[in-house]
C-alpha cells in the first residue's frame, strides 16, 4: 500500500515537474510552492514535519536517485546537498553555472559566498525554507533567485550519506531584467524622439501668439516649420504602430507568392524624384526573369524602400546607388550598394537596433526616426530571411537581403 502511495507520489511530483517550463516562466512562485509540496510528500518520515513516524516506503539511495531524475528534467539549476552541505546531485543547467561542481563536493567550494552558507545553515536548524538573491558573476555576470528548501532530515539522514536533506533550486533572473530594461529604454527613447518636436512646435504657437503675432512672413514660415514637426511625430507613431504588428505577427510566415523582381522596381519607381533630388543615379541590374518568394508584399516594398533609402540619403555623397540581384539554389539575394561615407565596424552591428543611429543629428535632419532597420530586422525575420551588412569606411555600404525562393531556381530563370 505504501510502495503504491509513494508510487503516485513520485509519478505526481513528475507530472508536476513536467510542466515547470512553461509553468515556471509563468508563476515563478506559484511553481516553487509546487516544488515544495512535491518535495514534502517525499520529506524522510520521521523529521521534525512528520509526527507520527511511518518506515520508509523508498530507501534513501532510492529516494536520492528518484531526486535525482526528477532535477534531469527540471530547466532551473537543481543542487541537493545533504546534511553535512555536500553535494549529492546538480542536474545539467546546475552543472552548467557551477563548472567546476563534483559530487561530494562542500556547497562553499562552488558557491562561494558567506550569505548562501548561513541561509543554508538557518534551513537546515529551523527547516525553514527561504529565497535568497544570489549573483553568479562568471563567466558572464547573471542574477538568481536562490530558493533553499528543506527535505527534512531525521537523525539517522543526518548521519546517511546518501539522505537529500537540502534543496538549492534557482531561478535565472538575467533575461528577465534584461527584458524589463529594453522596456524601459524603448519607453525613454520613444518619449524623448517624441518630446523634441513637440517641444519645438510649442515654442512656436508660444512666438506666434507673442513676439510674431502680427509678423505675416513669420507665421508662413513658422507653420511651415510646425508642419514638418507633426508630420515628424506621425511618423515616428507610425513607424513605432509598425513595428508593433510585424512583432505580433513575427511567428506567422507570410504566405503570399511575391515577385521581388516588381517589388524592387516599384521602390526604384517611388524612390527616383528623391534620388534626383539627391543627385544620386539609381541603378537596378533587372533579371529578366521573375523571382518569387512567399512574402508580403507590402512588407517587401517596406524592406527595400528603407534601404534605397538610407542608400541615398547616407550615402548622397557617392552619387550612385547600384541594386542586383544573385540567385543559388533556392535563395535569391538584393544587393544595395553606395559609394558614400560607408559606417565604421562598431556601428554595423548596432545599426538595426531600434532608434539606433551613427550620427543622430543627420538622421533628424533628413526626418529618420532610427526604427527603419528595426522594422527591416523583423520583417526580414518574419520571411526567415537574412541581411547582411558590409561597408569599408570612406567607400560606402552594401546591404544584402537573402530571401527563401518559393520555388528553387533553376537555371533558366536565373537573372545574367
Ligand atoms: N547606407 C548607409 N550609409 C551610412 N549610414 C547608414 C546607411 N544606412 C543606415 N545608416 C545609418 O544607420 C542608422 C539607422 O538607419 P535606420 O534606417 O534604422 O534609421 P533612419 O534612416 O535614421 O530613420 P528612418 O529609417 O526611420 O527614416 C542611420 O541613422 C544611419 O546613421
Ligand atoms: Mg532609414
Amino acid at each position: 500500500m505504501l510502495i503504491i502511495g509513494s508510487a503516485i507520489v513520485v509519478m505526481a511530483a513528475m507530472v508536476i515537474f513536467a510542466e515547470l517550463p512553461v509553468a515556471w516562466a509563468v508563476a515563478g512562485s506559484g511553481v516553487m510552492a509546487l516544488v515544495v509540496i512535491a518535495v514534502n510528500a517525499m520529506k524522510t518520515p520521521g523529521a521534525p514535519a512528520d509526527p507520527a513516524p511511518v518506515p520508509p516506503a523508498v530507501s534513501e539511495p532510492g529516494r536520492l536517485d528518484t531526486m535525482r531524475m526528477i532535477s534531469e528534467a527540471l530547466p532551473d539549476p537543481v543542487i541537493l546537498l545533504d546534511a553535512q552541505s555536500r553535494v549529492l546531485t546538480a542536474n545539467e543547467p546546475a552543472r552548467s553555472v557551477f563548472e567546476r561542481i563534483d559530487l561530494d563536493d562542500h556547497i562553499s567550494s562552488v558557491i562561494r559566498s558567506p550569505r548562501v552558507h548561513e541561509a543554508i545553515d538557518q534551513v537546515l536548524e529551523t527547516g525553514d525554507g527561504v529565497m535568497i538573491d544570489y549573483e553568479h558573476r562568471v563567466p558572464i555576470d547573471r542574477r538568481f533567485e536562490l530558493h533553499i528548501v528543506s527535505l527534512g532530515a531525521s537523525p539517522q539522514a543526518k548521519r546517511d550519506k546518501e539522505a537529500p536533506t537540502t534543496l538549492l533550486l534557482l531561478r535565472d533572473l538575467t533575461r528577465q531584467e534584461q527584458v524589463e530594461r529594453m522596456r524601459a529604454d524603448f519607453v525613454a527613447n520613444a518619449s524623448h524622439e517624441l518630446r523634441t518636436p513637440l517641444a519645438s512646435v510649442l515654442g512656436f504657437i508660444e512666438t506666434l501668439q507673442g513676439a510674431a503675432r502680427n509678423d505675416e512672413k513669420a507665421r508662413a514660415e513658422f507653420l511651415e516649420l510646425m508642419r514638418s514637426q507633426a508630420a515628424r511625430m506621425a511618423r515616428l507613431i507610425d513607424d513605432l504602430l509598425s513595428l508593433n504588428s510585424i512583432e505580433l505577427n513575427a511567428h506567422v510566415r507570410p504566405n503570399d507568392d511575391v515577385d521581388v523582381v516588381l517589388v524592387v522596381a516599384h521602390v526604384a519607381e517611388i524612390l527616383k524624384p528623391l534620388a534626383a533630388e539627391s543627385g544620386v543615379a539609381l541603378a537596378v541590374d533587372t533579371p529578366p526573369v521573375p523571382l518569387t518568394v512567399k512574402g508580403d508584399r507590402d512588407e517587401l516594398i517596406q524592406v527595400f524602400q528603407n534601404l534605397v533609402e538610407n542608400a541615398i540619403k547616407y550615402g548622397q555623397s557617392g552619387g550612385r546607388v547600384d541594386i542586383t540581384f544573385s540567385s543559388a539554389g533556392d535563395t535569391v539575394g538584393v544587393e544595395v550598394r553606395d559609394y558614400g561615407p560607408g559606417i565604421a565596424s562598431e556601428h554595423v552591428p548596432r545599426i538595426t537596433e531600434r532608434f539606433y543611429r551613427v550620427d543622430v543629428k543627420q538622421s533628424r535632419q533628413k526626418g529618420g526616426t532610427g526604427l527603419g532597420l528595426a522594422i527591416v530586422k523583423h520583417i526580414l525575420n518574419r520571411h526567415r530571411a537574412g541581411l547582411t551588412v558590409k561597408s569599408i569606411p570612406g567607400q560606402g555600404a552594401c546591404f544584402n537581403v537573402v530571401l527563401p525562393l518559393s520555388t528553387p531556381a533553376v537555371d533558366a530563370r536565373k537573372p545574367t
